[in-house]
């Protein structure tokens, strides 16, 4: 954060002073969790699913925190703004807001984010922003990592991406910062465009427009209507604003036409682009490698340690909005290629000592990511001589589509030749996903509960074979992979 007065904090967010001196310097930056406070901090007092932040505002201030931004006046420095009522909260932030109390506190957060994130933006700061249906996390951390080759770089942790992640992530930026990333989600029309109030990106990439989320959306055309909001968010071209396009994503290619920031378009595929891979090879644990070339010639050659050929879409992407922010080609090629997994359940791929490969991606799942996960299992079991066993999960929030998306997966296993499935759970998706793949002449076990899956596959896996693990966040998934990573024919432990 930058130092604010007090007064300066209840005039940016509107709210009112107590137990405090209106001078007092407050260096931030916010916190919600008592137990993370650092000192001199803004602590949060937001409602949680079951405790009220205002409970912890004492303790807080005794354990640093130089003030408490809440809903009501409690026993501590406290700057207090108005709840906005019943109606407030649109969001899936606070299950339990009845007077908008939460939605006042994020508010105020909001603008304090604002606010610094203007101050910082006119002395240098790059706010990039990210969005898609699938990578978004991937793609902020390699960019992340690549920044950090050129300036100092806040990144959310993991998927830290919603109405209080955002501008929670914005505030940790300093004046030392020079680039912030943010990653961008949505579940409705006119998410993105609020979250980009908080710190309005200068840069801002799409990568693409898949199926995720279509339950509460309706259609793909109501997502990329969604997502293109990043974008018209953007200054224009003449005050540095650039909109980075997958030029391979139809839904995303229009989007040119919804912003004033001058188009840097990429491609993984065969389209004309601005930034694209030539000479694309994948190892046998499908980790790509690639000639990286841009308007100016050929940058280098990337060898990525991320799993996976989606990836070189996500790299690409991430070379675009690096390039964009001023970062030379060189850091861009030595980034992308030290840049290792930094958020968990991703395409996390591990081998164990008898050389059975588990490919851990179960930090989520929508048609598209399974798509990317099956082709990495393919090629790598292909690669590695063994059989490809999938054990899947229900995509989750699919709406009115569920059923039929989890039988195209069927058709998708088939056709990438995986010998085994080990369906996980019991719901109508499940069933239908485990009856096409029988239908497919795919073999074919129901596991009803994370212990079964795990013993189905320790009992079917052979050296060489390689499992691939996924499912929506729901289904806790990756203790299977945990599972199969620890059982007791492993006896000389893991290896990467
Ligand atoms: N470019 C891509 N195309 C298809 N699938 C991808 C792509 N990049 C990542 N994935 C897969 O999508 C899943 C989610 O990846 P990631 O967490 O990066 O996405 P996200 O967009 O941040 O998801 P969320 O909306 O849950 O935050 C993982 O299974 C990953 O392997
Ligand atoms: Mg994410």
């Amino acid at each position: 954060m930058i130092t604010l007065s007090a007064q300066q904090i209840a005039d940016i967010t509107g709210g009112t002073l107590h137990n405090i001196d209106p001078g007092t310097a407050v260096a931030g930056p916010a916190e919600f969790d008592s137990r993370a406070i650092t000192p001199g901090c803004i602590f949060l007092a937001l409602p949680g699913a079951r405790v009220d932040g205002h409970s912890f505002a004492e303790a807080a201030v005794a354990d640093g925190a130089a003030l408490v931004l809440s809903s009501r006046v409690v026993d501590a420095p406290c700057c207090v703004v108005e709840p906005l009522g019943p109606q407030s909260s649109n969001s899936d932030a606070f299950a339990h807001d009845p007077d908008g109390a939460g939605a006042a506190v994020l508010a105020a957060l909001g603008a304090l984010s604002r606010h610094t994130i203007d101050v910082l933006a006119d002395d240098g700061l790059t706010v990039i922003g990210l969005t898609g249906s699938a990578g978004k996390t991937s793609t902020k951390d390699m960019v992340a990592t690549v920044l950090r080759t050129t300036g100092p770089t806040v990144a959310p942790r993991g998927s830290f991406n919603n109405e209080i992640g955002h501008p929670y992530t914005a505030l940790q930026a300093t004046p030392e910062t020079k680039f912030l990333v943010a990653e961008m989600s949505a579940r409705g029309i006119g998410h993105i465009a609020h979250l980009a109030q908080f710190a309005p990106p200068r840069i801002g990439a799409v990568l693409n427009v898949g199926s995720a989320h279509v339950g509460e959306f309706g259609s793909r055309q109501a997502i990329a209507q969604a997502k293109g909001e990043l974008v018209e968010a953007l200054p224009d071209a003449a005050h540095g604003g650039v909109a980075v396009l997958n030029a391979d994503d139809l839904l995303v290619t229009p989007m040119a036409a919804r912003t004033e920031a001058a188009v840097v378009t990429f491609s993984a595929g065969s389209h004309e682009a601005d930034i694209r891979a030539t000479d694309i090879e994948l190892d046998d644990l499908s980790r790509a490698s690639f000639t990286l070339l841009t308007p100016d010639g050929t940058a280098g050659r990337v060898n990525l340690q991320v799993f996976g050929a989606h990836q070189v879409e996500n790299a690409l992407a991430a070379a675009a909005a690096a390039r964009a922010a001023g970062i030379s080609d060189g850091s861009i090629v030595a980034g992308l290629s030290a840049h290792t997994a930094a958020s968990a359940h991703r395409m996390d791929v591990q081998t164990r000592a008898d050389g059975l490969t588990v490919i851990n991606d179960s930090y989520n799942a929508n048609p598209e990511s399974m798509r990317a996960g099956i082709d990495a299992l393919s090629r790598t079991a292909t690669a590695r001589g063994g059989r490809a066993i999938a054990v899947l999960g229900e995509m989750g929030e699919l709406g009115d589509s569920a059923e039929v998306e989890h039988q195209r997966l069927a058709g998708v296993l088939a056709r990438r030749g995986v010998h085994h499935l080990v369906a996980v759970g019991d719901s109508p998706a499940v069933r239908a996903l485990l009856a096409t793949a029988e239908d497919a002449g795919i073999t074919s076990v129901s596991a009803p509960d994370v212990d079964t899956a795990v013993r189905a596959v320790t009992d079917l896996a052979q050296p060489n074979d390689v499992v691939l693990v996924k499912a929506s966040y729901a289904g806790g998934l990756w203790r299977v992979a945990e599972g199969v990573l620890a059982d007791e024919r492993n006896d000389e432990g893991a290896q990467k």
